[in-house]
């Protein structure tokens, strides 16, 4: 027994909607090639959340009930849900609040977090507080966008990253030293301007202007945000490292945001692990902004131990980026 109360992660469910859009179908739609996003990102294919009336929340709720079944309880026992995303259904009310409705939570409350790329990450470090403190027993951390909502289709610098799709963990109290041991979370604002969306919010209301400028799809200087990326996401994984005491060797998994296959590789190598011990799926679903890690550990669930260190990093739009670190609680 340890005498601190961490928050682990004991259960986690992810969903992907079933329709692929893979590069040679991007070559169809812009002046692009197999090739070229291969090389430069990794990507091959990625999911497109399709139909009318289907808002992020379809995705959350399919991660949410999935991962209740799996944990075996009620929808009545969750005590808060935070969701993490930039595509919210709507600007006001929560999507947490339409999940809540939908999955039955009924004693829960919650809140939409945006923290873009690290909005996991984020929002993982915001709900272990609550189960540190001893304020609530089941916390859901979901991450998820639809990004597809925001992309222009004729625009193939972004079109080619981004992808749908969701992810959920649950939070729970622990006293055997297992769970969400550190976290380290930064932002610089002053990254705005390399990444962003124009128009939507209270600075530019929607418009006609707003949409014939085509000034709700993500704007992206891909180059500049490449480089951030990179030292960034690099640096601040190995500075959990060392703050911790852990030796490469030590690290389980690393398990990166997934914007870009040489983001990840460099953020490995800088930390001394090699492939076996990267978590990557990049080439399956793109970039799913705040839907990469939990997929991840969606993907990875059945191979990892109890008592696994892992180290979850992300760089993001804001700019924010960060790393947690979390020990393993299930498995054998
Ligand atoms: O998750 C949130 C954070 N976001 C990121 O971490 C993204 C970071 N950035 C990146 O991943 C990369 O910068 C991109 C994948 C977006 C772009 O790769 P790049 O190697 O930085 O390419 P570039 O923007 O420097 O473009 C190189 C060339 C350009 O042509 P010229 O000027 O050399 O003639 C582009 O016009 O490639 C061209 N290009 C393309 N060609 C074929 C740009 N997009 C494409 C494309 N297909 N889709």
């Amino acid at each position: 027994m340890s005498s601190r109360t961490t928050a682990a992660i004991t259960a986690v469910h992810g969903y992907v909607p079933d329709f692929v859009l893979s590069n040679q179908v991007l070559e169809s739609m812009v002046e692009t090639s197999d090739a070229w996003i291969t090389e430069r990102t990794g990507i091959k294919e990625r999911r497109i959340l399709r139909g009318k009336g289907q808002g992020l929340s379809v995705m959350a709720v399919e991660a949410v009930n999935g991962l209740l079944k799996k944990r075996g309880i009620g929808p009545e026992e969750i005590d808060l849900m935070i969701v993490a995303t930039v595509t919210p259904d709507r600007v006001f009310p929560a999507t947490a609040n339409i999940v809540c409705d939908a999955v039955g939570a009924k004693n829960a409350w919650g809140f939409d977090l945006g923290a873009a790329c690290s909005g996991f990450l984020y929002a993982l470090t915001t709900g272990a507080q609550f189960i540190e403190s001893g304020r609530h027993r089941k916390v859901v951390v979901v991450g998820g966008d639809k990004m597809s909502s925001i992309i222009d289709y004729n625009d193939r610098t972004t079109c080619i990253i981004f992808g749908d799709g969701c992810g959920a963990v649950l939070l729970e109290p622990n006293n055997e030293g297992f769970g969400i041991m550190d976290s380290i979370l930064r932002a610089d604002g002053s990254g705005c301007q390399y990444l962003h969306q124009k128009a939507g919010g209270s600075l530019e209301p929607a418009s006609l202007r707003s949409v014939e400028g085509k000034r709700h799809y993500v704007y992206q200087e891909g180059k500049a945000v490449f480089k951030f990326a990179v030292t960034n996401m690099a640096d601040v994984s190995a500075e959990i490292v060392e703050r911790n005491g852990l030796k490469a060797g030590d690290v389980a998994w690393l398990v990166p945001h997934q914007a870009n296959k040489r983001i990840i590789d460099a953020t490995a190598q800088r930390m001394g692990l090699d492939d076996s011990r990267v978590m990557v799926n990049i080439q399956k679903y793109g970039n799913t902004t705040s839907g990469t890690i939990p997929l991840c550990l969606w993907e990875w669930e059945p191979r990892l131990k109890k008592g696994d260190n892992l180290v979850l990093s992300a760089f993001g739009g804001g700019f924010t980026w960060g790393a947690v670190y979390v020990k393993w609680a299930y498995g054998s």
